[in-house]
Protein backbone atom coordinates (compact mmCIF):
# COMPACT_ATOMS: atom_id res chain seq x y z
CA UNK A 1 0.00 0.00 0.00
CA UNK A 2 3.18 2.18 1.07
CA UNK A 3 4.61 1.74 -2.18
CA UNK A 4 1.60 2.39 -4.05
CA UNK A 5 1.56 5.74 -2.57
CA UNK A 6 4.90 6.63 -3.37
CA UNK A 7 4.72 5.51 -6.97
CA UNK A 8 1.52 7.76 -7.43
CA UNK A 9 3.13 10.96 -4.90
CA UNK A 10 5.66 10.60 -7.70
CA UNK A 11 3.91 10.47 -11.15
CA UNK A 12 1.73 13.23 -9.41
CA UNK A 13 5.50 15.33 -8.81
CA UNK A 14 6.37 13.76 -12.76
CA UNK A 15 3.42 15.43 -14.32
CA UNK A 16 3.56 19.36 -15.71
CA UNK A 17 0.81 21.11 -13.78
CA UNK A 18 -1.48 22.27 -16.65
CA UNK A 19 -1.37 26.20 -15.71
CA UNK A 20 -3.91 27.78 -17.58
CA UNK A 21 -2.84 30.35 -19.98
CA UNK A 22 -3.91 34.19 -20.14
CA UNK A 23 -3.84 37.14 -21.46
CA UNK A 24 -4.88 40.29 -19.85
CA UNK A 25 -5.98 42.80 -22.70
CA UNK A 26 -5.30 47.03 -22.59
CA UNK A 27 -8.76 48.28 -21.26
CA UNK A 28 -11.17 49.63 -23.77
CA UNK A 29 -11.06 53.08 -24.51
CA UNK A 30 -14.74 53.88 -24.42
CA UNK A 31 -15.19 57.96 -25.36
CA UNK A 32 -15.27 59.44 -28.89
CA UNK A 33 -15.73 57.33 -32.03
CA UNK A 34 -17.58 58.09 -35.17
CA UNK A 35 -20.97 59.21 -35.29
CA UNK A 36 -23.54 56.23 -34.82
CA UNK A 37 -25.53 57.11 -37.88
CA UNK A 38 -22.48 58.03 -40.16
CA UNK A 39 -21.38 54.26 -38.70
CA UNK A 40 -24.71 52.39 -39.56
CA UNK A 41 -24.61 54.51 -42.66
CA UNK A 42 -20.80 53.33 -43.79
CA UNK A 43 -21.53 49.60 -42.47
CA UNK A 44 -20.44 47.01 -45.47
CA UNK A 45 -18.47 44.20 -45.48
CA UNK A 46 -14.85 43.89 -46.49
CA UNK A 47 -12.96 40.92 -47.37
CA UNK A 48 -9.76 42.39 -48.20
CA UNK A 49 -6.85 41.85 -45.78
CA UNK A 50 -3.08 43.31 -45.51
CA UNK A 51 0.09 41.83 -44.14
CA UNK A 52 -0.40 44.93 -41.09
CA UNK A 53 -0.78 43.29 -38.09
CA UNK A 54 -3.60 44.48 -35.43
CA UNK A 55 -2.84 45.17 -32.37
CA UNK A 56 -3.27 44.52 -28.86
CA UNK A 57 -5.90 47.78 -28.10
CA UNK A 58 -7.71 47.44 -31.61
CA UNK A 59 -7.56 43.12 -30.95
CA UNK A 60 -9.14 44.09 -27.15
CA UNK A 61 -11.86 46.38 -28.55
CA UNK A 62 -12.94 43.94 -31.25
CA UNK A 63 -13.74 41.61 -28.57
CA UNK A 64 -15.11 44.30 -26.01
CA UNK A 65 -18.24 45.51 -28.48
CA UNK A 66 -18.80 42.06 -28.93
CA UNK A 67 -18.77 40.37 -25.81
CA UNK A 68 -17.39 42.79 -22.99
CA UNK A 69 -18.96 44.13 -19.84
CA UNK A 70 -19.52 47.41 -19.77
CA UNK A 71 -18.65 49.95 -16.67
CA UNK A 72 -22.55 48.99 -15.39
CA UNK A 73 -21.36 45.09 -15.53
CA UNK A 74 -23.49 44.99 -18.33
CA UNK A 75 -22.59 42.49 -21.41
CA UNK A 76 -22.27 44.93 -24.33
CA UNK A 77 -25.06 43.35 -26.00
CA UNK A 78 -28.53 41.97 -24.56
CA UNK A 79 -29.05 38.50 -23.89
CA UNK A 80 -32.34 36.31 -23.62
CA UNK A 81 -33.28 36.05 -19.95
CA UNK A 82 -29.93 37.99 -19.17
CA UNK A 83 -28.77 33.97 -19.63
CA UNK A 84 -25.39 35.91 -21.12
CA UNK A 85 -24.76 32.08 -23.17
CA UNK A 86 -22.55 33.06 -26.00
CA UNK A 87 -18.90 32.01 -26.41
CA UNK A 88 -16.42 33.92 -28.48
CA UNK A 89 -13.25 32.79 -29.07
CA UNK A 90 -9.97 34.17 -30.61
CA UNK A 91 -8.72 31.73 -33.60
CA UNK A 92 -4.89 32.29 -33.76
CA UNK A 93 -2.26 30.39 -35.57
CA UNK A 94 -1.34 29.34 -32.43
CA UNK A 95 -4.14 27.68 -30.87
CA UNK A 96 -7.52 29.26 -29.76
CA UNK A 97 -8.67 31.44 -26.59
CA UNK A 98 -11.56 31.56 -24.90
CA UNK A 99 -12.39 35.70 -24.30
CA UNK A 100 -13.87 36.67 -20.57
CA UNK A 101 -15.54 39.09 -20.55
CA UNK A 102 -15.83 39.99 -16.75
CA UNK A 103 -11.70 40.24 -17.00
CA UNK A 104 -11.27 41.73 -20.52
CA UNK A 105 -9.20 38.56 -20.92
CA UNK A 106 -8.41 35.66 -23.32
CA UNK A 107 -7.73 32.26 -22.14
CA UNK A 108 -6.09 29.42 -24.12
CA UNK A 109 -8.74 26.38 -24.47
CA UNK A 110 -6.45 24.63 -27.28
CA UNK A 111 -2.81 24.88 -29.34
CA UNK A 112 -4.17 23.32 -32.62
CA UNK A 113 -4.89 26.15 -35.24
CA UNK A 114 -8.60 26.39 -35.97
CA UNK A 115 -8.28 29.05 -38.83
CA UNK A 116 -8.17 25.75 -41.54
CA UNK A 117 -11.79 25.15 -40.39
CA UNK A 118 -12.75 28.39 -41.68
CA UNK A 119 -11.28 28.53 -44.49
CA UNK A 120 -13.64 27.60 -47.50
CA UNK A 121 -12.67 31.17 -49.14
CA UNK A 122 -9.48 32.17 -50.09
CA UNK A 123 -9.13 35.92 -48.38
CA UNK A 124 -9.46 34.07 -45.18
CA UNK A 125 -5.64 32.91 -44.04
CA UNK A 126 -4.71 36.43 -44.85
CA UNK A 127 -6.98 38.27 -41.94
CA UNK A 128 -5.15 38.39 -38.64
CA UNK A 129 -8.14 38.64 -36.40
CA UNK A 130 -10.43 35.21 -36.53
CA UNK A 131 -13.51 35.72 -33.90
CA UNK A 132 -15.39 32.20 -33.70
CA UNK A 133 -18.85 32.62 -31.92
CA UNK A 134 -20.18 29.68 -29.89
CA UNK A 135 -24.04 29.37 -28.59
CA UNK A 136 -25.73 26.76 -26.71
CA UNK A 137 -28.63 25.40 -30.00
CA UNK A 138 -31.67 25.33 -28.21
CA UNK A 139 -31.69 29.30 -26.86
CA UNK A 140 -31.93 32.56 -28.74
CA UNK A 141 -28.43 31.74 -29.53
CA UNK A 142 -28.11 33.33 -32.98
CA UNK A 143 -29.80 36.28 -31.93
CA UNK A 144 -26.84 37.22 -29.45
CA UNK A 145 -24.26 36.44 -32.20
CA UNK A 146 -26.37 38.76 -34.26
CA UNK A 147 -25.91 41.52 -31.55
CA UNK A 148 -22.28 41.15 -31.50
CA UNK A 149 -21.21 40.42 -34.76
CA UNK A 150 -22.89 43.76 -35.50
CA UNK A 151 -21.32 45.75 -32.97
CA UNK A 152 -17.97 44.71 -34.55
CA UNK A 153 -19.16 45.76 -37.88
CA UNK A 154 -19.74 49.44 -36.69
CA UNK A 155 -16.59 49.23 -34.47
CA UNK A 156 -14.63 48.08 -37.41
CA UNK A 157 -16.56 50.87 -40.09
CA UNK A 158 -15.12 53.18 -37.39
CA UNK A 159 -11.46 52.05 -37.34
CA UNK A 160 -11.61 51.59 -41.28
CA UNK A 161 -11.09 47.69 -40.56
CA UNK A 162 -11.87 45.11 -42.96
CA UNK A 163 -14.50 43.11 -41.85
CA UNK A 164 -16.55 40.41 -42.71
CA UNK A 165 -19.05 37.86 -41.05
CA UNK A 166 -19.02 34.11 -42.10
CA UNK A 167 -20.98 30.89 -42.07
CA UNK A 168 -19.13 29.19 -44.89
CA UNK A 169 -17.23 26.94 -42.27
CA UNK A 170 -16.70 23.47 -40.78
CA UNK A 171 -18.94 23.68 -37.68
CA UNK A 172 -18.34 20.04 -36.11
CA UNK A 173 -14.55 20.32 -37.00
CA UNK A 174 -14.67 23.34 -34.69
CA UNK A 175 -17.16 22.19 -32.12
CA UNK A 176 -14.63 19.06 -32.10
CA UNK A 177 -11.73 21.09 -31.67
CA UNK A 178 -12.99 23.26 -28.64
CA UNK A 179 -14.50 19.91 -27.35
CA UNK A 180 -17.46 22.03 -26.71
CA UNK A 181 -20.21 20.37 -24.84
CA UNK A 182 -23.32 18.60 -25.88
CA UNK A 183 -25.85 21.46 -26.41
CA UNK A 184 -23.35 24.12 -27.71
CA UNK A 185 -22.26 24.47 -30.78
CA UNK A 186 -20.05 26.70 -33.19
CA UNK A 187 -22.63 29.05 -35.38
CA UNK A 188 -20.29 31.87 -37.17
CA UNK A 189 -17.39 33.25 -37.73
CA UNK A 190 -16.28 36.71 -38.59
CA UNK A 191 -12.28 37.80 -39.61
CA UNK A 192 -11.14 41.37 -39.85
CA UNK A 193 -8.01 43.46 -40.66
CA UNK A 194 -6.32 46.54 -42.73
CA UNK A 195 -7.26 46.68 -45.69
CA UNK A 196 -4.54 47.33 -48.38
CA UNK A 197 -5.01 51.17 -48.73
CA UNK A 198 -4.84 51.21 -44.96
C1 LIG B 1 -25.43 34.78 -41.35
C2 LIG B 1 -24.48 35.32 -42.40
C3 LIG B 1 -23.57 34.46 -43.01
C4 LIG B 1 -22.67 34.96 -43.95
N1 LIG B 1 -21.73 34.13 -44.48
C5 LIG B 1 -20.79 34.62 -45.31
C6 LIG B 1 -19.74 33.79 -45.79
O1 LIG B 1 -19.63 32.62 -45.47
N2 LIG B 1 -18.82 34.36 -46.61
C7 LIG B 1 -18.87 35.66 -46.99
O2 LIG B 1 -17.98 36.10 -47.73
N3 LIG B 1 -19.85 36.48 -46.53
C8 LIG B 1 -20.80 36.00 -45.70
N4 LIG B 1 -21.78 36.82 -45.21
C9 LIG B 1 -21.77 38.25 -45.56
C10 LIG B 1 -22.81 38.58 -46.61
O3 LIG B 1 -22.40 38.00 -47.84
C11 LIG B 1 -22.97 40.09 -46.71
O4 LIG B 1 -23.42 40.62 -45.49
C12 LIG B 1 -23.94 40.44 -47.82
O5 LIG B 1 -23.43 40.11 -49.08
C13 LIG B 1 -24.29 41.94 -47.81
O6 LIG B 1 -23.11 42.72 -47.96
P1 LIG B 1 -22.75 43.85 -46.89
O7 LIG B 1 -22.50 43.18 -45.57
O8 LIG B 1 -21.53 44.52 -47.44
O9 LIG B 1 -23.93 44.76 -46.80
C14 LIG B 1 -22.72 36.34 -44.32
C15 LIG B 1 -23.65 37.18 -43.72
C16 LIG B 1 -24.50 36.69 -42.76
C17 LIG B 1 -25.48 37.64 -42.10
Amino acid sequence: MKKLFLSLLTLAVALPSQAAETRTLPAPVITGGMPLMEAINARQSGRDFSARPVDDQTLGEILWVAWGQNTRGKRTIATARNLQNMQLYLATPEGAWKYHGATHSLEKVTDENLIPYCTKQDFVPKAPVHLIYAIEDNTRGHNHVGSAYQNVYLYATWKGLSCVIRGMIDIPALNKALRLPEGQTVALHQCLGWPENK
